[in-house]
């Protein structure tokens, strides 16, 4: 199964996809992880968008189209959980291409519905473990143990350089003005399911598993 997960920053995307993985066994394609990853091994790439992800604007179709094809020669069978991608209209039409290509065409597109004063306070709050990635957050999920990863450890937590408020206010425009498109176009295709990304992460997950298995 092929599923897309689609909401604005800080809808719990990330969260919910690395659920999937641990309890589905699907594999999770973070389009945002792919640059972040580009940026910091100071790839030719990575430097050129990173000021663009600094500032919470898109970087071009063709890249992150590129990464997501690269990515879908080594799944191996498994189910994908597209998180972050597609993101324009061409992105989704190039995704519907590969996706016919390869026989194994998008399953569920899942919209994660939060208000917008809660996604401030969702993103200024989130910091996760530089080792194994695991999402947290300072108030409403913080580590068992202060400054050790319930995963796997680690003393080493990072915040994203987009994580401000300022960039939050460009990211957020970015998905309303041109992400927001696809839920019509994905909802034509008799594909979108919505649900209430405001409850707990227990309740996202369980409605999350509904559309699923339904
Ligand atoms: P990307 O990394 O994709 O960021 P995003 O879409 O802005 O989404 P986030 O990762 O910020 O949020 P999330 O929905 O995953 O939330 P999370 O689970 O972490 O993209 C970054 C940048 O890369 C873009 O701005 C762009 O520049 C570029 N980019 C990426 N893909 C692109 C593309 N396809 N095309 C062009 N450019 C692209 O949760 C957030 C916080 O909330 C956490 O602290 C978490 O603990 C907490 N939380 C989660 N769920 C809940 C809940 N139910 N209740 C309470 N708190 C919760």
């Amino acid at each position: 199964m092929n599923i897309i997960l689609i909401g604005p920053p800080g809808a719990g995307k990330g969260t919910q996809a690395k659920r999937l993985v641990t309890g589905r066994g699907m594999v999770q394609l973070s389009t945002g992880d792919m640059l972040r990853e580009a940026k910091d091994s100071g790839t030719v790439m990575g430097s050129r968008v990173a000021g663009i992800m600094a500032r919470g604007e898109l970087v071009t179709d063709e890249i992150v189209i590129g990464l997501i094809s690269e990515k879908l020669d080594s799944l191996d069978g498994a189910g994908a959980i597209f998180d972050g991608f597609p993101r324009t209209l061409a992105q989704a039409d190039a995704l519907e291409r590969l996706m016919a290509d390869r026989g194994t065409p998008i399953d569920h597109v899942i919209e994660m519905r939060v208000d917008d004063e809660a996604l401030v306070g969702r993103i200024t709050g989130r910091f996760s473990c530089a080792n194994c990635g695991e999402v947290y957050h300072d108030k409403t999920r913080p580590t068992r143990v202060d400054g050790v990863c319930d995963a796997c450890g680690s003393t080493d937590f990072l915040r994203r350089s987009d994580d401000t408020e300022d960039a939050l206010r460009t990211r957020l425009m970015a998905y309303y003005k041109q992400t927001s498109p696809l839920l019509g176009y994905y909802y034509a295709k008799d594909r979108l399911a919505v649900l209430d990304g405001m409850g707990a992460v227990d309740d996202v997950s369980g409605a999350i598993a509904h559309v699923l298995d339904a």
